[in-house]
């Protein structure tokens, strides 16, 4: 255990040190030699434990009511918590009985055998990706012209919203998880902050509510709309929490995860060349990239006893910081967890996904877009290097990378 300001464990509430990486991963490293849960007291957040022990990280979150979600199940500052004004109320916000109802209503939809109904989608969007890459003509940028695009083309399918909604759900998502970054927030000048965002989800949802419940139809969007709960319609509140956390989650979680698996290609130049030659390994090589960016980098929970972590006395009351990327770089459970390695043999051991009741409802999905993507792109890809310096988003939620410029050749 380790208590104290001035010490690495800023990594979990300074946002800029999201901007470097490779620095962010030498201080959990440094973290995990003192110990797998650390006190952290920051002036401005309310003090918390971070959780970077994989094995802790698990079963916290196997004991979903002695540690709950609920009140607040994503680090803020004190003074946004003050200020709030919209509230989302989705899946990751509530508890048991309502979360487990919830999900219910929808978990169908993502189970595999649901989920491979969507291959012949992942399929032509990996292609149209492709032909990007042929139109760009050897130099782009990634991040913003492959990754972000796909996994937002394939939640707009699956929730049934029109093409057009494109840039529209694209600029909600960024706004949303990127409000602590300048590049990414709601612009500054317009006085406007999250809770504005919020409403925009909720003008948007309100009119898609309303479509759905007139003209129902066989989208995830309409099972939604017309979502009843012990009989009753579902609430407006809980009906944008699920749009929202659909939209959102599905979203930069995969872009990331994309953009930051090729990254990891390009520095190893070795295990790009052996995926290349040995294309059975992709499905390890995406556990192994999950686990390497693991964009989603924390999620709270509350104690609700006073019980005990790793030896430390917990209060009821107190706050736990998850930390998947931390528990994803544990040396006890990762040999050598800072090497990137395609072949590792238990990458799919893996928590970037979460574990228990709220593990993510879209971890097939995801796992099937980064297959197919990679299945296509990698044959074709001839050389590839950097072509100027990658940018990461400052957030300490969910991010990954704001741009990946590269120059190839494509066979
Ligand atoms: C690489 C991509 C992704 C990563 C790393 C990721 C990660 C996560 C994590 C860590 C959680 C919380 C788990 C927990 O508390 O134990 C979560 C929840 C969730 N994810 Fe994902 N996710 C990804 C992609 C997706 C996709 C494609 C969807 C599709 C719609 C999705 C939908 C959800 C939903 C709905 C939840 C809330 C589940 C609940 O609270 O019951 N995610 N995800």
């Amino acid at each position: 255990m380790h208590v104290g300001p001035a010490d690495a464990s800023d990594i979990f509430t300074d946002n800029q040190r999201w901007a470097d990486v490779d620095a962010w991963n030498e201080a959990v490293a440094e973290l995990h030699a003192k110990g797998g849960i650390h006190r952290v007291e920051r002036e401005g957040f309310k003090p918390f434990w971070a959780i970077i022990d994989h094995s802790a990280l698990i079963e916290i979150e196997r004991q979903h009511t002695l540690f709950t979600n609920e009140p607040e199940p994503v680090l803020q500052n004190d003074a946004i918590i003050k200020n709030r004004v919209g509230v989302i109320k989705s899946l990751i916000h509530v508890d048991d009985p309502l979360h487990g109802k919830l999900r219910r209503m929808t978990s169908d939809w993502f189970k595999p055998a649901s989920i491979r109904r969507m291959n012949d989608r992942l399929e032509s969007l990996s292609l149209e990706a492709i032909a990007k890459l042929e139109k760009f003509e050897g130099r782009c940028d990634f991040a913003r012209d492959i990754a972000l695009a796909y996994p937002l083309q394939v939640i707009l399918g699956l929730l049934g919203l029109p093409e057009e909604d494109y840039g529209r759900m694209l600029k909600l998502t960024q706004e949303l998880f990127g409000a602590e970054d300048p590049d990414l927030q709601r612009d500054a000048d317009s006085g406007e902050d999250a809770g504005d965002v919020i409403a925009d989800f909720n003008r948007y949802f309100t009119q898609l509510t309303e479509d759905r419940r007139a003209q129902p139809t066989d989208d995830l969007a309409s099972l939604i709309a017309n979502g009843r709960i012990d009989g009753e319609p579902l609430p407006l509140l809980e009906t944008f929490g699920y749009y929202t956390i659909v939209a959102t989650a599905g979203h930069d979680t995969t872009s990331a995860a994309m953009a930051g698996g090729l990254e990891a290609l390009i520095k190893n130049p070795d295990q790009l060349k052996r995926l290349q030659a040995e294309p059975d390994l992709i499905p390890n090589a995406v556990e192994e990239m999950i686990r390497w960016t693991s964009p989603v980098r924390h999620f709270m929970r509350t104690a609700q006893d006073d019980t005990e972590i790793l030896g430390q006395k917990i209060r009821k009351g107190d706050w736990l910081y998850l930390s998947y990327k931390g528990a994803n770089l544990d040396p006890m459970v990762f040999e050598d967890p800072l090497r990137f390695d395609i072949a590792r043999s238990d990458a799919n051991r893996q928590v970037a996904f979460g574990v228990g009741v709220h593990f993510c409802l879209g971890a097939t999905l995801a796992r099937n877009e980064l297959r197919s993507l990679f299945s296509h792109l990698l044959p074709r890809l001839d050389t590839i290097e950097f072509d100027g310096l990658p940018t990461t988003s400052k957030t300490t939620f969910v991010g990954g990378h704001k741009t990946l410029p590269i120059r190839y050749r494509l066979r």
